[in-house]
Formats: C-alpha cells, sequence, structure tokens
C-alpha cells in the first residue's frame, strides 16, 4: 500500500505527494493516480477549487502561483 503524504505549506495549500484520489464538496471524483504531487487549497479563494489556483499568492500569504490539479 502507497503511503499518501499530506503536507500544510506555510501559510498556503495542502501539498499532497502520492497518487490520491480526491472528491470535492459536490461530490466530483478526481482520480490523480498519475500525479505524484497535488496542492490543495486550504484558503478557500480559489478558482479552480479543490485545487490551489495561487489565488492565496495574491492574497500575501506567500502561497503558490502554480494550478496543480487535472
Ligand atoms: S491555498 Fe487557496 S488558492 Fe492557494
Amino acid at each position: 500500500m502507497t503511503m499518501v503524504k499530506i503536507t500544510p505549506t506555510d501559510n498556503g495549500p495542502y501539498l499532497i505527494e502520492g497518487p490520491a484520489r480526491v472528491v470535492d464538496a459536490d461530490g466530483n471524483d478526481y482520480d490523480l493516480t498519475d500525479q505524484t504531487t497535488i496542492f490543495l487549497c486550504r484558503c478557500g479563494g480559489s478558482g479552480t477549487k479543490p485545487f490551489c489556483d495561487g489565488s492565496s499568492r495574491s492574497e500575501g500569504s506567500g502561497g503558490y502561483a502554480a494550478v496543480h490539479g487535472p
């Protein structure tokens, strides 16, 4: 069994390392087993939820610029 590592970045998104399946609040299912690095929004400001789109960075939190998701 593969262990997934979840790291809450400093004032930024959750960094998910390892193959994962993500289900958003609306029940949409994202099979991300081919991706080894995913950033999930933690600030609520992303336009591509549940993934970070870098909006956190523009809010001065020092977040991340790249979109990481499907
Ligand atoms: S953490 Fe929300 S947009 Fe990056």
